[in-house]
């Protein structure tokens, strides 16, 4: 797998992610085939899941940070492969019809809607495991592998992403606040993003200051992204997204336009995406992708 970013430049293409899509793709395939000897029916539904089209922003940016600290593509694969496994985990429970309750998602059937919803709960399961395992076992030997694990399992656990995923299904029934839906924002999404910024960097054995700094690069940027997808709810269509739109307001959702309406959530967004791009300002141009990265989440139209 290799990431072709010998001219990096300061305008974003999604082809940047699609030709990395389409190398990180057959080796999470690989990896899937690598799984024998479990029941068939978990095995379809984990590669249906995995292998679905999705934009892969978490494990580039798990890629780039491990490049960016002098590792390789090759010493990033576990983590970048942890985090998208994690990721996918929360978007199959996230579908199930007792958290959003969709049909769609990247385009194609749910999991749940694919299979069944307990083969959805097992796959979303499965593959927070399977996450650890390849971390713990397919990382650089000479990477803190303790550290990444425990970055992981803080970022993914109680504290990062489940919580937050629990604060926004009970913000649905309390009225919306600015500072509730920071806080979901911020476990929901933010966690999970400044996780792979640092297990890439710890991959590439960073520096502490390094680490720091692509930590809160990863933060901001989803901050940034989760605000633009609580827009992108309210003014894409289904066909664009891949997944259903116009949901958040009827479900009661803590979302920013909900709270300080259309405008204010697009400076918001600006603000989050420049607080990202000031963050890698000492890392120089070689991390001018990654800022482009930060303007596209929030300009994007999918
Ligand atoms: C969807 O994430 C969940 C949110 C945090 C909004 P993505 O929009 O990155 O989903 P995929 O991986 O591209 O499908
Ligand atoms: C999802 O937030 C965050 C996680 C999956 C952890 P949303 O519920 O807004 O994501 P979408 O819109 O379904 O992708
Ligand atoms: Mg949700
Ligand atoms: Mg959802
Ligand atoms: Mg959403």
């Amino acid at each position: 797998m290799k990431i072709d970013n010998d001219t990096p430049t300061a305008t974003w293409s999604p082809d940047v992610l699609r030709r990395f899509a389409a190398d990180f793709d057959p080796t999470l395939e690989k990896l899937l085939a690598k799984q024998t000897d479990i029941p068939t029916r978990l095995h379809e539904a984990m590669t249906y899941s995995l292998l679905a089209p999705g934009k892969r922003m978490r494990p580039y940016l798990t890629t780039r940070c491990c490049q960016l600290s002098g590792g390789t593509t090759d010493d990033a694969f576990a983590a970048a492969a942890a985090i998208e496994c994690v990721h996918c985990f929360s978007l199959v429970h996230d579908d199930l019809p007792a958290m959003d309750d969709d049909d769609l998602r990247r385009g194609r059937p749910t999991t749940h809607k694919k299979f069944d919803e307990a083969t959805a709960i097992l796959v979303g399961d499965a593959l927070l495991a399977l996450a650890f395992e390849i971390l713990a076992t397919r990382s650089p030997k000479d990477a803190d592998i303790g550290r990444m694990v425990q970055v992981l399992a803080e970022s993914t656990g109680a504290t990062g992403m489940i919580g937050g995923q629990a604060a926004d299904l009970t913000g649905q029934e309390q009225p919306p606040s600015l500072k509730r839906t920071q806080y979901i924002h911020q476990r929901k999404t933010g966690h999970l993003f400044s996780a792979a910024a640092r297990l890439g960097a710890l991959a590439g054995n960073a520096s502490d200051s390094a680490i720091d700094s692509m930590a809160r690069f990863g933060l901001q940027l989803g901050l940034a992204f989760q605000i633009a997808d609580d827009l992108l709810d309210l003014t894409a269509t289904t066909e664009q997204m891949g997944k259903a739109t116009s949901k958040d307001a009827v479900a009661g959702k803590q979302t920013y336009p909900a709270c300080v309406g259309i405008e204010e959530s697009q400076s918001a967004a600006k603000r989050a995406s420049s607080e990202a791009i000031a963050a890698l300002s000492t890392l120089g141009p070689d991390a001018s992708d990654l800022q482009a990265l930060a303007r596209y989440a929030i300009s994007r139209n999918y």
